[in-house]
């Protein structure tokens, strides 16, 4: 059998052994916004450690488990802190949580992560719903030989983050009245922020935000025929915008002050997307 494939199969067998919850929707939790896992109705929890093979987050904010429960009655698994490419794991670590929430049987993916905003238009705070991708900067999950269980050799990437969810999430923005911006996140590898040459460089080639996570994660998803949309918070401006250096710790400010908002949009999507 194909390595990755082994190990993802082990991966969902350890987790088989210790629930037999089947999430509808699976969610990502992004830097700064993993305390919306606290939220939920909770029906099981396992922490990335106690999985045989399974990547552990280092980055500091990050906890590491999966938290399976309801949102409002939508069966649900949260990952409460993902994977990085800049941790050091290759990209076929890097999206096997996603690929193993697929597994378990969750039909949708919403990831969410906090980004630096390129747009010049956009404020730290805001929330930017992920139209399209720019991936071509980090490698591809998919590299190596095609695992045939999950998806074809050369998937289709027309409609990653599908047109029908996204207008479900900015339906549930604005019955909660929170307001969405709409744009192409870029993913670079990191773990620096980018310099401010680098950063006009996203917006010229047409980026909207930045950031080092989720366009890989939505790769993998599409390719196994999970329906994929994502949210980001847009944490600071990129760098060379403002005068301002950049530090995590700003990520982590504004990611705490717009916490409320973001969990009432995210449980508004969710409970919609739920509904289909
Ligand atoms: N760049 C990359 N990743 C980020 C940023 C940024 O400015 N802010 C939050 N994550």
């Amino acid at each position: 059998m194909n390595q990755v494939y082994e190990k993802l199969q082990n991966c969902f067998k350890s987790v088989r052994e210790k629930t037999d919850f089947i999430p509808e929707v699976a969610l990502i939790l992004g830097s700064g916004l993993g305390e919306y896992a606290e939220e939920i109705e909770v029906a099981a929890t396992i922490d990335y450690k106690d999985i045989e093979g399974f990547p552990v987050s280092t980055v500091a904010g990050h906890k590491g488990r999966f938290i399976f429960g309801y949102v409002n009655k939508v069966p649900v698994v949260i990952m409460q802190g993902r994977v990085h490419y800049y941790e050091g794991y290759p990209m076929t670590d890097v999206v096997l949580p996603t690929r193993l929430m697929g597994l378990l049987g969750a039909k949708t993916l919403l990831l969410t992560n906090a980004s630096g905003g390129v747009n010049k238009e956009y404020k730290p705070g805001d929330f930017m719903l992920i139209k399209d991708h720019i991936a071509s900067f980090v490698p591809s999950p998919l590299i190596g030989e095609n695992i045939e269980e999950l998806g074809a050799r050369f998937p289709d990437m027309s409609d990653i983050y599908r047109k029908e969810l996204r207008a479900i999430i900015k339906e549930a923005a604005k019955e909660e009245g929170v307001d969405l911006r709409e744009g192409v996140y870029m993913q670079l590898s990191g773990p620096a922020y980018e310099s401010p040459a680098e950063v006009q460089m996203c917006r010229i080639l047409g980026a909207d935000a930045v950031g080092m996570s989720t366009a890989c994660e939505a790769l993998a998803a599409n390719h196994m025929g999970m329906k994929v949309c994502g949210i980001s918070c847009i944490t600071n401006m990129a760098c060379g915008i403002t005068d301002q250096p950049l530090s995590h710790a700003e990520v982590q400010e504004t990611a705490d002050r717009v916490a409320s908002l973001f969990k009432k949009l995210i449980t508004a999507s969710v409970t919609k997307l739920g509904e289909r």
